[in-house]
């Protein structure tokens, strides 16, 4: 039996609505969205735009029209960025940010003269307020934040953050890869201004979507200019949400999965998939703690992570335990740096990485104790 342990990087299984939902589309419809006038191709418009308000709602977002689609979070995280920031601006962010925001940040900072601040965190991955408040100057122009660390795990003080940057009027950026559609997000309680999300990890949506809702009057500049289905005249990207920074025909079979994933989520309930992640995760603690020679880090306290959990095997390659669990377990989990670089510099593997278990919302107790079975053989037959 395979066991996939590597929901972290994306989650498997998808509910089988999704499938379902996309193969309908795909052989019974099939029409663009926002272009054409006959009854497939508004219907297919109808299914976005359902899609754009079961996001809102999630969110909390008051106006589905500026929750914008993009191809994935690092898309996203992008447009935010380079649509926002102007030679001279200074931006604050974490010491956990993935490739997605640190390859972006340092690139404007080269092209565009930015400058960037790191706030420090500990080995736990944990954050202080004080810590962001000290990096903030009179040119901080945005903020921008993990919602929890894809190698640790930690959940961030996003919404003391978001309380910070409002009332200092400095523009608040989340990164929610690896937390929307498992913590609660609400841009409107936990003041975000721009909230950068994927639709293939724990919103349990196809790969190829993502989006940004922007909860902010902030002027973004388009990423991409082109074809709207409207004002075909005119000659510029109109400034109108969500025209404005959407280009091209969309992800329409993409964005219909994601609907029908945000339906699923709705039913279950996220406080339910919380509490089975919570679960699981301090389950895997105190499985993993038997093991010997283990390395783990993080908190070790499911409340305060997602459900990721990075370890290694004292004297071990993190690369060659992953294998062997695949080759002789079936067991899947992740091994390496894990796209984020200073996450991994804070708890000393940056050379090594790290072994990263990723648990959601489909994995079962026997999962965990075939991880653990797995890892005992791995120990047994390297002695
Ligand atoms: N960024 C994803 C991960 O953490 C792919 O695995």
């Amino acid at each position: 039996m395979d066991v996939y342990l590597d929901n972290a990087a994306t989650t498997f299984p998808k509910p089988s609505i999704v499938p379902e939902k996309i193969y309908d589309y795909i052989i019974n419809n099939g029409g663009t969205s926002g272009r054409g006038a006959y009854e497939k191709a508004m219907l297919a418009d109808g299914l976005v735009y359902q899609t754009r308000k079961s996001l809102a709602k999630l969110f909390n977002h008051s106006d589905p029209k500026t929750v914008i689609f993009t191809s994935s979070v690092t898309e996203s995280l992008n447009l935010a960025l380079q649509g926002i920031l102007k030679p001279g601006d200074h931006v604050v962010t974490s010491a956990l940010e993935h490739n997605a925001v640190w390859r972006c940040l340092k690139t404007l900072e080269r092209d565009r003269g930015i400058s960037i601040s790191i706030v420090p965190a500990n080995s736990q991955g944990e954050t202080k307020i004080e810590d962001v408040e000290a990096a903030i100057r009179p040119e901080t122009r945005l903020i921008v934040f993990t919602h929890a660390s894809n190698v640790l795990g930690t959940i961030q003080p996003i919404a003391a953050i978001g309380k910070l940057a409002r009332s200092k009027n400095i523009l608040f950026l989340v990164d929610a890869a690896q937390s929307a559609g498992v913590l609660p997000i609400d841009v409107q309680a936990q003041q975000i201004d721009l909230l950068a999300f994927t639709g293939h990890k724990s919103l349990l949506g196809p790969m190829g979507t993502g989006g940004l809702v922007v909860n902010c009057d902030a002027d973004i500049h388009p990423l991409i200019s082109g074809g709207t289905g409207g004002d075909s005249a005119y000659e510029y990207q109109p400034d109108y949400y969500p025209n404005h920074l959407e280009a091209g025909t969309l992800n329409v079979s993409g964005i219909i999965g994601l609907g029908a994933a945000l339906a699923f989520l709705e039913t279950e309930g996220l406080g339910n998939i919380r509490r089975k992640e919570d679960f699981l995760v301090a389950y895997a603690l105190n499985a993993l703690a038997t093991v010997p020679n283990i390395e783990l880090y993080g908190p070790r306290d499911s409340t305060k992570t997602v459900g990721v959990i990075p370890f290694n095997i004292a004297g071990e390659l993190p690369e060659e335990v992953a294998y062997y669990l695949d080759q002789e377990c079936h067991v899947m989990i992740r091994s390496g740096l894990h796209c984020a670089p200073s996450a991994h510099r804070l708890i000393g593997t940056i050379k090594r990485g790290t072994c990263r278990v990723g648990i959601g919302y489909f994995n079962e107790t026997a999962d965990i104790d075939a991880l653990v079975n797995g890892l005992q053989s791995y120990i047994k037959e390297n002695k």
